[in-house]
């Protein structure tokens, strides 16, 4: 989809349907004022008939009508005017993507971007606009054996600006909120694929393939020789009982001066977390196919990073495996030596993640980071923490955390910072390794994040604990994409700072 800032205050854009925002006393929005005009007063009938309500999330459908520049006009509700805010700004703009989309219109002028939203600045509601159209758009790689459905025609998408001033700072929210887009469809392609195809081999192939979209990107797979041969005694320990060979993926974006220091982001990517030896309960057991949420997400900001050419070098590293149980797989009690030289006792297998983490924190070391950011689907206990809206952030400095939790603010995709270190350290004692992989069920998510920072030393690193947002369970059930939107916004604002 491609989108375009355009001035246009007079709702006079030619197009297959022109979007605008009507509230929910019956007032029109600016636009929605200027085609009613257009249109012979059709709008304020409808409204004061009864026929729409303008509730938030509610959309009319208006076909061919008479005098208006679009062939459609589609209502967006916007709820009451008091108390319109950047959330019911994306709520109203999703509902009108997803109508849209259900119509034949092959292009659209969008007036929504017009509407102040406190706190949420055009370029803001241009990416908005951008990103949620997109993921709209998103359609899951089924394995279905009927027709598949028709794709939606929607092509092109103009967002109505008032001032070329405003078109240039909406220029720049298009083009992010659509390399979120593209970043977020990779990421919950993966994510959404079942794990008899999404392998750590697979995993590999598309990351690998990332260097046709960009002569920036260069990628490097390893196999389980060449993990043996870097001592990750942690991450091999995981992949031992499975079937599937691991892979250890390096995915870099080089768009910043050769030498300067990377943004390095790790991401989890278990493709199935059966829980090993401590095998999880069979209900919901088949979602553990999302383990590999965080692995997607970075591959996901590389994409996007790309796309949008920043003057900064990314580098994703995915350590990637399966945990299952069998005659090979690590035991509880089992003692392994990271890469760091560190040595862990596992008392329980399925906290893998910290595991598979670990050694890739360690091997991030080479790159000289300007910081070290991991993405994981790790703990249950996060979900409990924060629920499914917010991901959970850990990090040993606190400019690093503020400038993510503010990132995570802009994109709406947030974080809420969580205690690690010190205090939680105590729980991973261990009689017998250096420490264990576990603690007690108190403070998961802060004590699986204090595992991790026992390897992050003089590093400047955060830990983004994903598990609760990287996917949706239920009838909606499937990858988000999330915290591409949070990472992006983070990498292009490093890339400003410069
Ligand atoms: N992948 C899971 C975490 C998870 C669980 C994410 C449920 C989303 C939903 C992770 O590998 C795991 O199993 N963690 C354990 C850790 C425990 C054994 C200390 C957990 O959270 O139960
Ligand atoms: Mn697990
Ligand atoms: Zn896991």
């Amino acid at each position: 989809m491609e989108f375009k800032a355009i001035v246009d205050t007079k709702a006079k854009s030619a197009s297959g349907c022109a979007v605008v925002g009507v509230y929910e006393n019956g007032e029109l929005d600016p636009a929605a004022r200027l085609i009613d005009a257009q249109i012979g007063g059709i709008i304020g009938r409808i409204m004061a008939s009864g026929d729409f309500g303008g509730k938030l999330g509610d959309t009319l459908l208006l076909p061919h009508p008479a005098g208006a520049a679009a062939e459609r006009v589609l209502l967006t509700g916007l709820g009451p005017q008091a108390g319109f805010g950047r959330k019911q700004y994306r709520k109203a703009v999703q509902a009108s993507a997803q109508a849209l989309l259900k119509t034949g219109s092959a292009d659209a002028a969008v007036y929504l971007a017009l509407h102040e939203v406190p706190g949420m600045e055009s370029h803001f509601r241009a990416r908005a606009i951008a990103e949620i159209f997109s993921a709209s758009a998103y359609r899951v790689p089924d394995l279905k054996s009927g027709a598949k459905p028709k794709p939606s025609k929607l092509a092109a998408v103009k967002v109505a600006a008032e001032n070329a001033r405003a078109v240039k700072s909406m220029t720049a929210g298009l083009q992010i909120g659509a390399a979120v887009g593209t970043g977020s469809a990779l990421a919950r392609d993966l994510a959404n694929l079942p794990p008899n195809v999404c392998t750590p081999t697979y995993l590999g192939e598309r990351a690998q393939a990332l260097e046709q979209e960009s002569p920036r990107i260069k990628t490097k797979v390893l196999d389980e020789e060449a993990i043996r041969a870097l001592k990750m005694g942690a991450f091999l320990a995981v992949t031992q009982g499975s079937a599937q060979p691991p892979r250890f993926i390096v995915c870099e974006y080089r768009g910043g001066k050769k030498g300067s220091a990377p943004i390095c982001l790790i991401g989890k990517g278990i493709t199935f977390d059966s829980g090993g030896i401590s095998l999880k309960d069979p209900p919901g057991m088949d979602e553990m196919k999302f383990d590999m949420g965080g692995a997607a997400a970075v591959l996901g900001a590389v994409r996007a990073a790309a796309e949008l050419e920043l003057p900064i070098n990314v580098t994703a590293i995915v350590p990637t495996c399966e945990n299952m149980p069998g005659g090979r797989a690590v035991k509880p009690a089992d003692i392994v030596t990271s890469m760091s030289g560190q040595t862990v006792e596992i008392l329980n297998t399925d906290a893998e993640g910290r595991l598979i983490l670990c050694d890739a924190i360690t091997y991030s070391r080479r790159f000289k980071p300007a910081a070290v950011i991991d993405v994981a689907t790790l703990t249950g206990a996060c979900i409990i923490a924060l629920g499914n809206q917010v991901s959970g952030l850990m990090s040993n400095d606190d400019a690093l955390a503020g400038e993510i939790a503010a990132a995570g603010g802009r994109a709406d995709d947030k974080v809420w910072r969580l205690p690690v270190g010190e205090d939680y350290a105590d729980a991973l004692k261990s009689n017998f390794a250096d420490f264990a992989n576990v603690g007690g069920r108190e403070g998961g998510a802060c004590t699986a994040a204090t595992f991790l920072g026992k390897f992050a030393k003089d590093l400047e690193w955060a830990h983004l604990d994903v598990a609760g947002t990287a996917w949706l369970g239920g009838a909606q059930k499937g990858g988000t994409g999330r915290p591409v939107p949070l990472l992006v916004e983070f990498l292009v604002h490093r890339a400003r700072r410069k």
